[in-house]
Formats: structure tokens, C-alpha cells, sequence
């Protein structure tokens, strides 16, 4: 049985290669420990089931948002941690995302974009930079950065392990935790 905790949702935002899904496993990890009930949604897991059907246009980016925003409002509301790791480029659609869950939390993986493309994981950079991926955030495409998110990882400077702790200090600040 798990016990009883308060519900939130941990937004992760930023761009390709920035350390979202890094820090939030690792985080997911610990809470599961603590008895949470958690739930990861992480983009490139959730644009393989429910956002098959959608690509990269600022339409399509914003419909895989709002549908992510559901799943988190229904989890969220039922006492689950719910952690999300999505580029989300665009503002008004995390600013949406903060009314509709419960206990929102926005984390800004900040990096640099050299050192992104240094990081470039999957290669995909360096294939936007050539022109065989279009609309890619950081190349060819926006990323709004937040402007007041709870928590800001600097993950260019920090290990994972430094991120993952400043976002369990800030939790426990915000009493959820
Ligand atoms: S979001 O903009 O709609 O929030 P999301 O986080 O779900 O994006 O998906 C990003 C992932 O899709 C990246 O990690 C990358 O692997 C892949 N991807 C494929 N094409 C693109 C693109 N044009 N821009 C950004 N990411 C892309």
C-alpha cells in the first residue's frame, strides 16, 4: 500500500538534450522509495502512444501538450506525482498546464545551446544543423524560456545528482514534500 500524499505535477521543460528526462528518473526514483504513487510522462515515450499522429508544427506541439495537461489533471488530482518531461517550447501552453493541474511545479532544465549540441545524444542536431530535420527547437525553431519557474536547474553546471537534490530541497520549501 502506498501511503497518503498530496498529488502535484512536476513540469519539466527545456531544450532537446538539456537534462529533462535525466533529472526527472532520477527524481521519480526517489519519490517511488518515499512511498509516492508516481507517474512519468516523458515526451519521447508519449509521441510513441498517445501523440503518434502529431509531428513538430507549432499546432501539433501545442495538441501533444494539452493532451499531456489531461493525463497530469486526471493523475494529479488523484494524489499521484506525476512528472513530465517535455520540450514544451511555448509559454502560454505551460502556462495552461499550471491551471489545470494540481500543485504545479515548472523546472527549467537550463543548458546552454552549445552545450547542448555538444550533448546531441540521438544526433539529432547535428542533423537539424544540415537541414534533414526541420523545426528543430534551438536550430530551427523557438524555445520561450520560463520566466518564473519554481525551480531552475543550471544542468551545465550541475551533476544530475546536485539537480536532482535542489529539486527535493525546493519541494520540501513548498511543502509537498
Ligand atoms: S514538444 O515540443 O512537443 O514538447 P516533445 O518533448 O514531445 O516536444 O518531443 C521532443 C523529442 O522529439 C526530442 O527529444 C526529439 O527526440 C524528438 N524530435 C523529433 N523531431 C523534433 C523536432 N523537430 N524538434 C524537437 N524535437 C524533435
Amino acid at each position: 500500500m502506498c501511503e497518503e500524499h498530496d498529488g502535484f505535477t512536476l513540469w519539466f521543460t527545456g531544450l532537446p538534450c538539456s537534462g529533462k528526462s535525466a533529472v526527472g528518473d532520477r527524481v521519480a526514483a526517489i519519490l517511488k522509495e518515499r512511498g509516492h504513487r508516481v507517474e512519468r510522462l516523458d515526451g519521447d515515450v508519449v509521441r510513441q502512444e498517445l501523440t503518434r499522429d502529431l509531428g513538430f508544427s507549432k499546432k501539433d506541439r501545442d495538441e501533444n501538450i494539452r493532451r499531456v495537461t489531461f493525463v497530469a489533471k486526471l493523475l494529479s488530482r488523484n494524489g499521484v506525482a506525476v512528472l513530465t518531461s517535455f520540450i514544451s517550447p511555448y509559454r502560454e501552453m505551460r502556462d495552461r498546464a499550471r491551471k489545470e493541474t494540481t500543485n504545479f511545479v515548472e523546472i527549467y532544465a537550463k543548458c546552454p545551446l552549445d552545450i547542448c549540441i555538444q550533448r546531441d545524444v540521438k544526433g539529432m542536431y547535428q542533423k537539424a544543423i544540415r537541414g534533414e530535420i526541420k523545426e528543430f527547437t534551438g536550430i530551427s525553431d523557438p524555445y520561450e524560456e520560463p520566466q518564473s519557474a519554481e525551480i531552475v536547474l543550471e544542468t551545465d553546471k550541475e551533476t544530475v545528482e546536485e539537480s536532482v537534490q535542489k529539486v527535493l530541497r525546493r519541494l520540501t520549501e513548498l511543502g509537498l514534500l
